[in-house]
């Protein structure tokens, strides 16, 4: 058996060689002859001679093999009541008619579809639809509200939106379609069509020449084939946030991300055709596209479609009802979900109710896993409990611990070693690497392995300057670590303006333009704060213009209603403090990380360059008020 460092350091000798052999994982119309066209650098094309589809990768091969009536996709949805098993075959007839209907709806490859459902199994048919005939599907996360559900329609200017009539959240029902026809009167590009699942529980009222109902709109179609497409062809874009409003589309090909993320279900999960993978996340993230679609489907196991929370749909003991009931061997999530079932069921007492023998590995990624967690997890399952670290922008993960070649040997507070192809540095701010146990910048070595993002959708530009500029010749994670004397990665925190809420990916300045919006703010910033349970939360501190003369607490009610309402509830601001003004460097440059550690009531020291350390005080003052 070969170890994990062969594996590794084969991939840094013989990297065609090593690529190649991956790409024999999935079904090519055109083989591939060549791994890597890195010829116009950072532009890179993983396979750039080979032709296939993702959708029949992810479904139609597998009914050729005689596995049709195996579950694709297992819905299970403790908030509703309801579940439903979707085998290969079914999936096939269905995404075929979905293609079908983009076809008849005037779609052909390169054009683009924004998805913004809750998790039904539909999103997946929708999104592998897409899929099937080179249509680029761009997921926008249900949690999102109507100005972010714009800001994508303006970006990737879809000629279709797919939505549903509502979602199901523990305390209310979502109405997507006020909110979609809210973001479509806001957004300059406007799509040619929606078409909308009804679910039982709501009827959506549709908008005439706008909006078609999604039974009707796939009754009488022509199933389409899949298309063939380039390896290099996107196949989708997912908007992930950076340090400013506007969010950044990743945009992932086709043939990289279906050879890595199959490299990856046997190597790092250890998950084969007709296994049982659950992703508890939501197809609006990464983990969901990769994890609760391509992945497994990739791989041709049953996946999990969970629409739920870990805790109180109904109790602490979903996650081990679900894993029971369907033989679940992998399960991963973010710690947050665990830091969760802890709270609520501290002594684990739901786990026994039920059997989890199934289970042989838990993962955890998206935040940073902290230690007691992951003791809790482990005292409580019995399995290994493995973080491992991995971005939008990559796809998969950067650093893992590959139990499909071999277990290394656990640590607590590493999310472990680097995986094929991936070459880690940790660069000082001069773009210097670093000594071993040194903190620093993480940056990649070019070239990316494949799935990683081949650019920003329409914005080359960004790529470059927001990536690729920092330290020549590396890609910038964004995160800040270090490596240990056996090579294990530690991640500790972000180096920009991104916050981690319940392993959601949030920006502090998207947060901020927001806030300034406020007829009444004149200056702003929003930091991230410890949480028990979702890691981080923001704060946000303004000041109001001097003649502002309405009450105080009408106005922080009102910031924190339009963050909540602009952006969606998903980013968990509580309360905005008043402050007279904010702690700023001579240059002008707020001091966020010394106001985060005041907050969190860590030891802080004066920043050198700061201009008047007495606003720091009124900080600290504001936050003591405010608490009481
Ligand atoms: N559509 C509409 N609203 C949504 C939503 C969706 N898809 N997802 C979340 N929201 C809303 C919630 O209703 C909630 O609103 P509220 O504050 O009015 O109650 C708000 O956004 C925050 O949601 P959430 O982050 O889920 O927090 P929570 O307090 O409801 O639950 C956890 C906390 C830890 C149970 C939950 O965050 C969780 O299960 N996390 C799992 C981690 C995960 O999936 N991470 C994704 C990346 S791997
Ligand atoms: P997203 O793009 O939403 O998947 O968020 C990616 C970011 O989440 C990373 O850049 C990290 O900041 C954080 N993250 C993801 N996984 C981990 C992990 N295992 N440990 C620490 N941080 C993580």
């Amino acid at each position: 058996m070969a170890s994990y460092q062969s594996i590794y350091d084969f991939e840094s000798y013989h990297k065609t060689a090593f690529w190649l052999a991956a790409s024999k994982l999935i079904d090519w119309e055109k083989p591939p002859k060549i791994a890597l066209d890195d010829s116009n650098s950072p532009f890179n094309l993983w396979f750039p001679d080979g032709q296939l589809n993702s959708c029949f990768n992810a479904v139609d091969r597998h009914v050729i093999a005689g596995h049709g009536e195996q579950t694709a996709i297992q819905y299970e949805s403790p908030i509703t009541g309801m579940e439903a098993s979707l085998s290969y075959a079914e999936l096939q007839q269905e995404t075929a008619k979905f293609a079908g209907m983009l076809y008849e709806q005037g779609l052909v490859k390169g054009d683009r579809v924004i998805i913004y459902m809750p998790m039904i199994p539909q999103a997946a048919i929708a999104m592998l639809g897409c899929a099937r005939i080179g249509v680029v599907h761009s997921v926008v996360f249900g949690g999102f509200a109507s100005a972010e559900l714009a800001k994508r329609i303006d970006d990737c200017k879809p000629k279709l939106i797919v939505s549903a009539s509502c979602g199901h959240e523990p305390n209310r029902i979502v109405h997507y379609k006020p909110l979609l026809d809210a973001a479509i009167k806001q957004s300059k590009h406007k799509p040619n069509r929606c078409v909308i699942y009804q679910r039982d529980s709501v009827k959506a009222e549709l908008v005439e020449n706008q909006d078609l109902e999604w039974a009707e709109a796939i009754e009488h179609v022509v199933p389409a084939d899949p298309l063939p497409v380039m390896s290099y062809d996107p196949l989708y874009i997912l908007y992930t946030s950076g340090t400013t409003g506007q969010p950044k589309g990743v945009v992932r090909d086709n043939g990289g991300h279906a050879v890595a993320l199959s490299w990856s279900m046997s190597n790092i999960y250890n998950v084969h055709q007709g296994e049982v993978f659950w992703a508890a996340s939501d197809i609006g993230w990464v983990v969901g596209h990769s994890y609760i679609v391509y992945g497994p489907l990739f791989a041709g196991c049953t996946s999990i479609l969970y629409e739920g929370k870990p805790i109180g749909t109904p109790d602490a003991g979903s996650f081990w009802r679900v894993i029971e009931k369907n033989n679940v061997k992998v399960l991963f999530t973010a710690p947050t979900a665990f830091r969760a079932i802890k709270r609520a069921d501290p002594d684990g007492s739901f786990i026994t109710n039920h059997n989890i023998s199934s289970l042989e590995t838990l993962f955890l990624a998206g935040e940073r896993a902290d230690s007691d967690t992951i003791k809790w997890a482990q005292n409580h399952l019995f399995v290994p409990v493995l973080d491992h670290w991995w971005q939008t922008e990559t796809g998969w993960s950067i650093c893992a611990n590959p139990v499909g070649i071999e277990q290394l040997p656990i640590k607590l507070g590493s999310p472990y070693v680097p995986m094929p192809g991936y070459k880690i540095e940790v660069m000082d701010d001069a773009g210097t690497p670093v000594a071993e146990n040194i903190l620093g910048s993480i940056a990649i070595k070019l070239p990316l392995p494949p799935s990683c993002l081949s650019t920003i959708w329409g914005a080359d530009d960004v790529f470059i300057d927001k990536y690729l500029t920092k330290f020549p010749g590396y890609y910038e994670s964004g995160d800040a670590g270090y490596i240990d004397e056996d090579g294990y990665v530690y991640i500790m925190s972000r180096t920009d303006d991104v916050i981690n809420v319940a392993g959601h990916r949030l920006s502090t300045g998207q947060i901020e333009e927001v806030l300034a919006s406020h007829p009444d703010v004149a200056e702003c910033a929003v930091i991230g704060i410890s949480d028990v349970l979702k890691g981080q939360i923001p704060l946000g501190f303004i000041c109001l213009y001097p003649d502002s003369q309405r009450p105080a607490l009408q106005i922080s009610t009102e910031a924190v209603a339009l963050v909540l309402d602009t952006i969606g509830r998903v980013c968990a601001l509580k309360s905005v403090v008043i402050v007279d003004r904010l702690p700023k460097t001579r240059s002008g440059k707020i001091v966020r990380s010394t106001m985060v550690k005041i907050a969190n009531g860590e030891p802080w020291t004066l920043p050198a360059t700061i201009d008047d350390p007495a606003v720091l005080d009124e900080i600290s003052d504001a936050l003591i008020k405010q608490l009481k």
